[in-house]
């Protein structure tokens, strides 16, 4: 292919990738000295105008001309923006990379650069398309999930950045696969109800949710906790949260004070794609001991029990039943289900296990969006 003349111009009604030109080296050069550039990509660190001046002169035309790297210039609102690239791999199977100047962040821009991408891919002939970014790229994740990009993976260090290996996801997306996303993508609202806030767990949280599962109580009710219960345990609870949501297993709230914004607690609903009801959800709970005992958790499971019913059209889990479960023993959290409506359907014996190697049996409960529930119009 010559270059730029054989380089198609591919556009929607927002974005146009186009045959990059001199013009971009200033533009390209500046977006290359953003931190999170340079923390997701394999940049030259620092950056160079050289670097910029390289790329586009020399390494995107010889991409072009020898079929190797397929690289447009994205550009949004009348300017260069960035960049996307095809790699084509082995035949019919090839890769895509990206990257965008923060001006232009967060305008659904890399997802529309990203569909025109992938559309002439297969119109070139491939049959999947691959997407690869480092553990810890949530942009990138969420724009390779809403373009349909599926089934990821994550491969220890499968990749490799200025000489440092690092744990790569990898998804991919096959010429006959739907471009859409794949799966639930869940939010975290936050939810305001009498005396209590629920909302995102923050990194600041960690050391009172430490606290709270250091507790002896705690450690009783929920033996698979750590014990000791470390601060990085917490820290590597607050970061699995981002990964429950993108993968759509459930929604944890922090429970926090709404005038401190203190953390008091945590509930979550989880096993949201159990395989044989994707309808259903569990909930779990603990308080800080300092926070027991005043209805906080009764109000906070309230809230969740409300997100998880409401349909997922109106940014709710969409839930037709929820299960929860408590241990022979423990009345407080029996207590807190009873209270929210939930009904008492068995016991299960010997289900949980205890710190001390041994077995009790755990209370069930389940709740339908369909049964009265107290405190709401259902
Ligand atoms: C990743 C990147 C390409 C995204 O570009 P963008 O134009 O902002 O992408 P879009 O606007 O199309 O979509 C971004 C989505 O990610 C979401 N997002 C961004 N940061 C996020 C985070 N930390 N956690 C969760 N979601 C996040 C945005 O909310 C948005 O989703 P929404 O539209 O549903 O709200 C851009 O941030 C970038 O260039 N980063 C540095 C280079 C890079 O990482 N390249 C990819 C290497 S694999």
């Amino acid at each position: 292919m010559r270059f730029p003349e054989d380089v198609p111009t591919l556009a929607d009604d927002v974005v146009t990738l186009r045959a990059h030109t001199v013009a971009d080296t200033r533009p390209a050069y500046e977006a290359c000295q953003d931190p999170e550039m340079q923390r997701w990509t394999t940049i030259p660190v620092p950056y160079e105008l050289g670097n910029a001046e390289h790329f586009l002169t020399e390494f995107v035309p010889a991409g072009w001309r020898d079929g190797s790297n397929w690289a447009w210039a994205i550009e949004y609102d009348g300017r260069y923006s960035g960049t996307i690239d095809l790699r084509p791999g082995d035949g019919d199977v090839g890769e895509v990379g990206f990257a965008i100047a923060p001006w232009a962040r967060g305008n659904g821009v890399m997802t529309r650069a990203l569909r025109l991408a992938v559309a002439h891919a297969f119109e070139q002939g491939w049959e999947r398309v691959t997407w690869r970014a480092y553990v810890g790229n949530w942009g990138s994740r969420r724009v390779a999930w809403k373009a349909g990009f599926r089934n990821l993976v994550t491969i220890p260090a499968g990749g490799v950045q200025r000489g440092v290996r690092r744990d790569e996801w990898v998804a991919s997306i096959a010429r006959d696969d739907v471009p859409e996303p794949q799966g639930n993508w869940w939010r975290v609202p936050v939810i305001e109800l009498d005396g209590v806030r629920l909302r995102a767990f923050e990194g600041s949280d960690a050391k009172r949710l430490m606290e709270a599962c250091n507790d002896p109580r705690t450690q009783q009710w929920l033996a698979g906790l750590p014990k000791p219960y470390q601060l990085e345990d917490a820290e590597g609870f607050i970061e699995s949260r981002l990964e429950n949501l993108a993968s759509g297993e459930g929604v944890s709230w922090a429970i926090a004070d709404p005038d401190t914004d203190e953390l008091l607690g945590n509930v979550s609903v989880f096993d949201l794609r159990n395989r044989i009801d994707k309808t259903m959800g569990e909930v779990g709970y603990w308080a800080h001991p300092d926070a027991r005992g005043r209805g906080v958790m009764s109000t906070a499971v309230r809230g969740a029990i409300g997100h998880a019913f409401t349909p997922v059209e109106d940014g709710g889990l969409g839930r037709r039943r929820l299960v929860l479960f408590a241990a022979d023993g423990n009345t407080a959290s029996q207590r807190v289900a009873e209270v929210n409506g939930f009904t008492r359907t068995g016991r299960e014996r010997a289900a949980s296990p205890d710190r001390d190697g041994g077995f009790r049996d755990l209370h069930a409960f389940d709740l339908l969006g369909t049964d009265q529930r107290p405190g709401s119009n259902r």
